[in-house]
Parts: structure tokens; sequence; C-alpha cells
């Protein structure tokens, strides 16, 4: 898609740690240039280097230093944001500035289960975006809110999503996931290292929920969730950045067979390949042969950290099928995630 010139973008929430991510990956991009940041108002009026502390490898980026912070009211912001947002306060800022005629791509949890919002995965149902005008409908509002799902969730629905044409009837996930997905300062080193807590507030309802979501379809005007049933377990571990999800799967009319689940992920593609987005990941779904990968540390950020690393496809002896996935949580679970939905939606001619 050519452009006479960029698209000027906020980012709400952008002194926080997910903001920060927003920043670095918005660098250069060659459609968006950040314009706005906002956050609270212990920010508000400070330039952003002194507003925060970078929190990123390298050093904060110079442009971005410089913008002044605004408080999160829409007035001056442009018209496509992205929210970083607090979720104590995300609803009401959100909702603020679709109504004030934004379009704000979130990566906050707190719309993504409404029936009317998209749930948004490029690749998995670009048609959820037909909830647009319904929402604008219902709402009364000129703007939108756009969601990406939860950090976890994005690793499990894109190793499921080659194998929809199998047809699902149960999955089960567990997770081993990165500190980094708690935010700053996040977990206690002491209580981490060397450590695993099976326990994530809210985390297992929000992957089994967006999981049922994300794989549904839009029917009669709202989401309409995939009638699969999905366990997870989720689990803290020590690992900087980069979830895992070892994952079984049952098929509702028998399973593929092992060479079969391999070749779907070797060959699924979606829209942002189609239109080669500019974050879109040449392969959404990585398969790799070695039997001791993916693993976090060695392959999480590797092609940009958007796609997701699958390997050791095998015979499930209580379901059908299993596997382990791995994706990095800051970037395709987060920032990356929310820039890929609105280059799709700019492609759809969906932020005017
Ligand atoms: N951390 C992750 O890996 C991750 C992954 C996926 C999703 N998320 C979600 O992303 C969101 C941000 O997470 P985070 O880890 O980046 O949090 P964070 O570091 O605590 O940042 C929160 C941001 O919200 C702003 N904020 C807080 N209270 C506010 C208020 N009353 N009014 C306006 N702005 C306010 C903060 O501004 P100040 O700096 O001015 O306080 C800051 O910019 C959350 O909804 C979280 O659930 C996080």
């Amino acid at each position: 898609m050519a452009l006479n010139r960029p698209i000027e973008v906020g980012i709400l929430g952008g002194t926080g740690m997910v903001g920060q991510h927003f920043i670095s990956f918005l660098q250069g991009h060659p459609w968006f240039k950040l314009v706005w940041l906002g956050a609270s108002d212990r920010s508000a009026g400070k330039k952003l280097k002194d507003a925060t502390a970078w929190r990123l490898e390298g050093a904060m980026p110079c442009d971005a230093a410089e913008i002044v912070v605004s408080d999160s009211k829409p007035g001056h912001a442009p018209k496509l944001m992205f929210s970083a947002m607090d979720a104590s306060v995300a609803t009401e800022i959100e909702q603020a500035f679709a109504q004030a005629g934004h379009i704000v791509v979130s990566n906050s949890r707190n719309h993504r289960m409404e029936l009317d919002v998209p749930l948004l995965v490029p690749e998995i149902n670009p048609d959820h975006l037909s909830l647009i005008p319904v929402q604008r409908k219902n709402r009364g509002w000129k703007g939108a809110i756009v969601t990406n799902p939860n950090c976890s969730t994005i690793v499990l629905t894109l190793a499921l999503a080659p194998l929809a044409k199998f047809g699902f009837e149960a999955v089960m996930a567990a997770t081993m996931q990165a500190v980094s997905g708690a935010g700053y300062p996040g977990v206690p080193s002491i209580d981490i290292l060397g450590n695993v807590i099976p326990y994530i507030g809210g985390e297992e309802e929000k992957m089994q929920q967006e999981t049922q979501k994300i794989l549904g379809k839009v029917q009669d005007g709202k989401a309409a969730p995939l009638s699969m049933k999905v366990s997870a377990q989720c689990h803290r571990v020590s690992v900087a950045d980069g979830h895992t999800v070892a994952t079984s799967v049952k098929f509702a009319s028998g399973a593929p067979s092992v060479e079969e689940v391999r070749q779907a992920m070797r060959e699924f593609r979606g829209i942002p390949q189609q239109r080669e987005l500019p974050s879109a990941p040449a392969q959404p779904v990585i398969y790799m042969e070695e039997q001791d990968r993916p693993q976090p540390r060695r392959d999480a950020a590797r092609e940009n950290g958007m796609p997701v690393f699958v390997g050791r496809v095998r015979n499930c002896p209580v379901l059908d099928i299993k596997f382990v996935a791995c994706g990095h949580n800051t970037i395709r679970g987060a920032a990356g995630a929310a820039v890929l939905n609105a280059e799709l939606m700019a492609c759809e001619d969906l932020l005017s």
C-alpha cells in the first residue's frame, strides 16, 4: 500500500512497559509516525525522557524522548491511537476516545470479550472487523475499539489456526510464561528466581474465553464463540521473554496424522502475508524440526518476534495430537500484534 504521507499515531499509556514496546516497535515504521503520548497526571506536561525511565534494551528513541506527554483526554490526539493503558482506567479512557471519533487499537483486556468488539488476529479472523459498523451503531460513536488478545492466547491461537480445517473438539494448554509479561517491576526476583509460580490471576479464564472468541465466527452482528472446550493452566517461570504453551488437541471427526498437522502448520498463511503488511512475518507459524525446539531464549525474538514457533508435533495418548508453541509475549503478544491489527485496518480503509 503506497501512502502519500505517514499516518500520525498516538499511544495511550505511552510511559508504561507496553507503551515502551509500542514506541520501540513503531521506530522507522513505513506507514505510522508516532506524534503523541498520553499517560496519567503524574506524567502529563513532562517530556517522555523526564516522565519515565526507559526499560528496554538500548537508549530511549530520540524523537519519542522529546514528546511532551499529554493527559489521557481526547482533543489534540491523532485519529489512530494505540492503547497500552492500565487496565484499571482503560475502560473509560478508551471509550472516551472512541466516542470522540478515534480508532483505538488496544492491547488492554478491558473490551476484548465484548460481543461488538473485534478481538483480532489478522491471520485468523480478519472477518471480525465486520463488527466495527455494528459497534458504531450500538454505541452511537464514530470511532471504534479493536483489541488484540492476551499474550499467551495469541501463541495458542496462532498455533491452532492451521488445524481449524480438521475441526476442534477440545484443547488443553499448559503455559510457561516469561516474567516480562507481568510488566515492570513485575514479580519479585526472590519469588521467581529458580522457581515456578502456578498462578497468574485471571490468565486461565482469559486464555479459555479469548481462544473460543478468536476461533469463532461473527453471526447476526455478534461475535459467536467456537463451541470447543478449552482448559488452560498458566505458570510464571524464570524466563525473560517468550511464552511457551504445551498443547494437546482433540479433533471433532478423527485425528489428522502427525505429518498432516506439520504440513498444515508449514503451509499456513493469512491476509497479512498475502498483502505483505509491513509487520507481517513471512510465515505466521514456523514449524521446527529439531526435537528440543522451540525454546524462548533461542527462538521467541527471531523474525522481529512476530511468528509463533511450533515443534514436537506428536500423537497424544489422551487427546489426539500434542505440540509445543512459543512466541514473543511483548511483541506478537502485545505491541506487534496491535500494530499489525492497525496495518490491516489501514489496508481495509478502516482508519478514516
Ligand atoms: N506487561 C505486559 O507484557 C502486557 C502484555 C499484554 C497486555 N498488557 C496490558 O497492557 C496494559 C499496560 O500494561 P503495562 O505493563 O505497560 O503497565 P504499566 O507499565 O503500569 O503502564 C501503565 C500505563 O498506564 C498509565 N496510567 C496509569 N494510571 C493512569 C490513569 N489514571 N490515567 C491515565 N493513564 C494512566 C501509566 O501512566 P504513568 O506512567 O503516568 O503512571 C502508564 O503509561 C495493561 O492493561 C496490561 O494488562 C501488558
